[in-house]
């Protein structure tokens, strides 16, 4: 039977210009083999171990699935050459243009795909056989936490957003100022296991009675009053559970992973 082809409504292909994977350098300025860099220089989590577990090999076909910064992209990449093919996929369209601006081997064939890993059936006929691997690197990137015009930290005021695809329409700051105060309290127990979840639940209702939440800080303030000062937690930001709650909430994470 023939294979439908995918509707890719925002993938793009690209076969990148000739050139080498960026590398880390040692202090003596020679490449680090070991430690492939990202334009941030940032290491991803578990990388070494999702390598030596799946075994990438020349000519292999693999997904990324979360390619954020792209550093288990560039890892993969330099595993799989010659012959290779890697598919990146995000739900953070800026992610993907990021990555698109770096250099690709010539014996390497890169696709990349803005969708939602739920979508990982339909995008993998892309590559027009079965992967050899599919690697998933779940929750934030740097990238994504570092920047405060989108909402996911509580450390810098910015827009109350937390959208990982920005082309969706329900922002935090939305759910905030819409849902019931059961279902903030739901998603504050189911979500983030807060136990102040009823008293954030209801403040959050008090506050934006007086007016709309717009603003990281907004909620951190909010956090901040409901739970007693005695109570707050040692190891973590007091706002921690509750950003990663609506965060979760945000962008329905639980429903891509089922
Ligand atoms: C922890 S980061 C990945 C970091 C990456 N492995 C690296 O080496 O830089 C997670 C990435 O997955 C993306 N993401 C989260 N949920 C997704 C989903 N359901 N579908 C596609 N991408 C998703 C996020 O936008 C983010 O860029």
């Amino acid at each position: 039977m023939a294979r439908r082809r995918p509707r890719s409504t925002r993938g793009f292909r690209t076969r990148w210009p000739s050139g080498d994977v960026p590398r880390a350098r040692d202090r003596r300025g020679r490449p680090r083999p070991d430690r492939p860099s990202g334009p941030a220089g940032h290491r991803p989590v578990l990388l070494q171990e999702v390598i030596t577990s799946l075994q990438p090999a020349p000519g292999q076909a693999f997904i990324d699935a979360t390619l954020g910064g792209g550093g288990y992209a560039r890892a993969l990449m330099e595993r799989l050459r010659p012959g290779g093919v890697l598919l990146g996929i995000d739900r953070d369209a800026s992610a993907l243009e990021r990555f698109a601006q770096e250099p690709v081997p010539p014996d390497l064939t890169v696709m990349l795909e803005h969708t939602n890993f739920a979508q990982l059936d339909r995008a993998a006929e892309r590559i027009g056989r079965p992967p050899n691997g599919i690697v998933f690197d779940l929750g934030l990137s740097s990238v994504q936490l570092d920047d405060p015009d989108r909402g996911f930290s509580f450390q810098t005021d910015g827009p109350l957003d937390m959208r990982l695809d920005r082309s969706e329409p329900w922002t935090a700051a939305d759910l905030l100022n819409r849902e019931s105060e059961s279902e903030l309290r739901r998603i504050l127990r189911d979500y983030g296991q807060e136990r102040w979840g009823s008293r954030i639940a209801q403040r959050i209702v008090e506050r934006r009675r007086r007016a709309p939440f717009k603003t990281t800080k907004d909620l951190v303030d909010v956090v901040a009053g409901a739970i007693p000062r005695g109570a707050w937690p040692r190891d973590i930001h007091v706002a921690t559970r509750t950003f990663q709650a609506f965060r979760i909430a945000v962008n329905r994470e639980l429903d891509a992973i089922e």
